[in-house]
C-alpha cells in the first residue's frame, strides 16, 4: 500500500514566501470509458511526474490583490490563468477575500502540449498559498478545490505517480520504488504545434471495449522500459493525429528509433519515448534530431526522468 506522498519540493520557505517546483506529467496510459451527461468523459489514466518544472514564487501581500507575473511574458496573467483561478478559489473557500499575493511564475513546460503544465502550476499555487496564508486546509480540501479548477489538477497533489479515474480528478497514488533511483528516462519531443484538448475530445470515438490498464500498471512497477513501452496506450492519439497529422508522423518516427516505442501524452501534442537509461535516451534524442526529413518541421527535444520528490 502506498504512503500518502509529500506534495511539492520547496526550494525556499521563509515566513511569508515560498518557492515551489511544479512538474510536468506524462500519461503512460489513457483510456476512455464513457461520455457523461455533464459532457466530460470518464477515463482511466496512469500519470507520472517528470523532471521538467515550472517554478512559482509566492509571497503574501496586504492589499487583497492577486498579482501574477510570468516569465516568459507571452502567457496571460489575468483571471483566465489557472494560477489566478487557484488563488481566487482558495481564498473564496477559506472565506478570506482580504488575502492578497504576489506570484511569479517561471514557465518551462510547453502549453497545449499534454503535459499538464497549467494544472501543475495551479496545484502548486494551492499548496504554496495554503502555507503562506496560514489557512491550514487539509489535502482533501485542496483536492476538492483542485477538481473545480480542472480535471488534471488533483493529480499534482498525488505526486509522483497516480492512477487517475473519474474525469481524471480521482487519484490513487501508484507505488513508486524509491530504491531504484530516478525511474525510467524519457525522450520528450515537442512538435511545433499545440493541440486544444476540447477539439481532441470532440473528435473521439468512445470504445465499445475499453483497454485495461492493469498491464501498464504492472510494467510501471518493474521500471522496465521495454515492458512499459509494450503496455502503454493512449485513446486520444487517433483524434489528435486527425487534427495535427504531423504529430502522428513524429510519433511514428520516434517509435522506429526507440526500442520500447513511442506515444503521445494526454491530448497532445508532446510525444515521448521510454528509455532504459540516460545514455539510451540521449542517443535516441540525437538520432531523432539528426534523421529529420526535409519536409518535417523542427521539434524541440528534451531528455527527462521520472521524478520522485
Ligand atoms: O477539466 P478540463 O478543463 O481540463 O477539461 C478541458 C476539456 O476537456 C473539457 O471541457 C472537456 O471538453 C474535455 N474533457 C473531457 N473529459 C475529461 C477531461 C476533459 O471531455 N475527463
Amino acid at each position: 500500500q502506498a504512503d500518502p506522498l509529500p506534495v511539492h519540493p520547496a526550494f525556499f520557505a521563509g515566513s511569508d514566501a515560498v518557492v515551489l517546483a511544479a512538474p510536468a506529467k506524462l500519461n503512460l496510459f489513457l483510456e476512455i470509458l464513457r461520455k457523461r451527461p455533464d459532457g466530460y468523459h470518464d477515463l482511466e489514466s496512469l500519470m507520472v511526474a517528470v523532471s521538467l518544472f515550472d517554478t512559482l514564487e509566492m509571497r503574501a501581500a496586504p492589499n487583497g490583490e492577486i498579482a501574477l507575473t510570468c516569465d516568459p511574458a507571452t502567457l496571460s496573467t489575468g483571471p483566465d490563468n489557472l494560477v489566478h483561478k487557484a488563488a481566487t478559489a482558495l481564498r473564496t473557500r477559506a472565506n478570506r477575500p482580504d488575502l492578497g499575493a504576489v506570484i511569479h511564475l517561471t514557465k518551462r513546460i510547453p502549453t497545449q502540449a499534454g503535459l499538464g503544465g497549467g494544472s501543475s502550476d495551479a496545484a502548486a499555487a494551492l499548496v504554496g498559498l495554503n502555507q503562506i496564508w496560514k489557512l491550514a486546509l487539509t489535502r482533501e480540501e485542496l483536492v476538492a478545490i483542485a477538481a473545480s479548477i480542472g480535471s488534471d489538477v488533483a493529480f499534482f497533489l498525488s505526486l509522483p505517480a497516480a492512477w487517475c479515474t473519474g474525469r481524471g480528478e480521482i487519484t490513487t497514488p501508484e507505488p513508486v520504488d524509491r530504491g531504484t533511483g530516478a525511474g525510467p528516462y524519457f525522450v520528450l519531443v515537442f512538435p511545433p504545434v499545440g493541440i486544444s484538448t476540447v477539439g481532441v475530445y470532440r473528435g473521439l470515438t468512445v470504445p465499445q471495449e475499453p483497454v485495461s490498464g492493469e498491464r501498464v500498471r504492472a510494467a510501471f512497477r518493474t521500471r522496465d522500459a521495454a515492458a512499459l513501452g509494450a503496455a502503454m496506450f493512449n485513446r486520444l492519439e487517433e483524434p489528435a493525429f486527425a487534427i495535427e497529422p504531423i504529430v502522428g508522423r513524429i510519433r511514428e518516427r520516434l517509435g522506429r528509433l526507440n526500442p520500447a516505442g513511442a506515444m503521445m501524452s494526454g491530448s497532445g501534442s508532446t510525444v515521448f519515448a521510454p528509455c532504459r537509461d540516460a545514455r539510451e535516451a540521449h542517443s535516441v534524442a540525437a538520432a531523432f534530431t539528426d534523421s529529420r526529413p526535409a519536409d518535417e518541421p523542427e521539434s524541440r527535444v528534451l531528455v527527462v526522468h521520472g521524478f520522485t520528490p
